[in-house]
């Protein structure tokens, strides 16, 4: 039983993260357990996942859901989308707990909150998994992989952090150390080869590293040594929290800009690679392909136009880094005020319009 103590806490969390509304579902007849947070629908529908994973309880899947939540609507905004942020996650292990009356119980409770929450698969959940929710729920991303649309975000992202950081922008001869090379890393691994730089690969699957180094003429290094790898620029496309206390001092790169998601360990840390010198793409600004070809996808559009939106991510990125060397402030404190504003924006037009 929730005790109004609880009760406060939970809103005040809420109202600390900004999320407009928590939906937490039980399904009896499936055992379903789901926890959905719309965090913010002023720009659009609240895009995110459908993660499933074995949370140790419904207090580490709020905090999953709400995090990832915060970060879509960041996302969605400083790209420039007509979408707002989300997230949902069901508690079980999806090897096996997950079935089709599961997905679709938590489809019919995505449902009902009338298309304001639109659902993409995430760990643990696939594509074929989103069409079974799409049964019951619309409408959902169930078709097209993101991942090479990141990676083509990620290569203009590179690029406009070497122009930023005064090269021409391109990558010929550019040693760029690719961390991770699964969808979006290995995506990215090929851009890069096609353009002549000079890559380095690392990657937890042995077999994975070796089989893209060897397609790609790339140099493989040890996953435990990526990070202290002499290079211009790491591309983090794997885990988070590749900066870290420990990882820090060791860095030996000029720009940081990958697929991956959370690559700070603390907010502290951007101002500690800028005291290194070290350029800092954040990473829902430049990761953020996948998104704007989701939204194209959502609007009908081709994938020739949804290309050309994706490249922008390396304008918005420039834009960023310009507006953190004005101001004085990390590029991650830009890309979160520009993304802000353009909230601030919208609420405000919102409220006029309805005055
Ligand atoms: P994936 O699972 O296909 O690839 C991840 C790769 O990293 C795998 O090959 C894995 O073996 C490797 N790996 C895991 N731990 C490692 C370590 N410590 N060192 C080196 N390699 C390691 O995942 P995907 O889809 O490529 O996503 C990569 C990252 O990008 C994730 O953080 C994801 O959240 C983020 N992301 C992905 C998007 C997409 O369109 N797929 C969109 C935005 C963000």
């Amino acid at each position: 039983m929730t005790t109004p103590e609880h009760d406060a806490t939970l809103f005040g969390r809420l109202r600390a993260d900004g999320a407009e509304q928590v939906l937490f579902s039980h399904d009896a007849r499936t055992g379903l357990r789901s926890v959905i947070v719309v965090h913010d629908t002023t720009l659009g529908p609240a895009l995110g996942g459908v993660r499933m994973h074995a949370y140790a309880d419904e207090h580490a899947a709020l905090d999953d859901a709400a995090r990832l939540a915060r970060a879509m609507t960041l996302k969605a905004s400083a790209a420039g989308l007509d979408l707002g942020g989300g997230w949902s996650v069901v508690i079980g292990d999806p090897a096996r707990d997950k079935n089709e009356e599961l997905l679709r119980a938590h489809g019919r409770f995505i449902a009902t909150l009338g298309g304001r929450f639109v659902p993409v698969n995430d760990i643990g959940t696939t594509q074929a998994d989103l069409k079974v929710i799409g049964r019951e729920a619309a409408p959902v991303c169930d078709s097209g992989d993101p991942s090479p649309m990141t990676a083509l975000g990620v290569l203009e992202g590179i690029r406009a952090c070497l122009r930023a950081d005064g090269a021409d922008g391109g990558l010929a001869g550019v040693r760029v150390c690719v961390q991770g090379v699964g969808n979006v890393g290995s995506a990215l691994a090929g851009l890069l080869a096609a353009e002549s730089a000079e890559l380095v690969v690392a990657d937890t699957d042995a077999a994975r590293a070796a089989d893209v180094a060897k397609r790609l003429g790339a140099r493989v290094v040890d996953p435990d040594a990526v990070v202290r790898t002499e290079c211009d620029v790491l591309a983090p496309c794997a885990m988070g929290a590749v900066v870290n206390d420990a990882t820090l001092p060791e860095l030996r790169c000029r720009i940081i800009a990958g697929g991956a998601n959370n690559v700070l360990a603390a907010p502290g840390h951007a101002a500690a690679l800028a005291d290194r010198g070290i350029l800092y793409a954040p990473d829902f600004c430049v990761n953020a392909g996948g998104l704007v070809f989701l939204e194209e996808q959502l609007l009908g559009h081709d994938r020739a136009r949804a290309e050309r939106r994706v490249r922008q991510v390396g304008a918005r990125l420039a834009e960023v880094i310009a507006q953190a060397r004005r101001t004085g402030v990390t590029t991650t404190e830009a890309a979160v005020d520009l993304a802000e504003a353009r909230l601030r924006a919208a609420r405000a037009r919102d409220r006029a319009s309805s005055a």
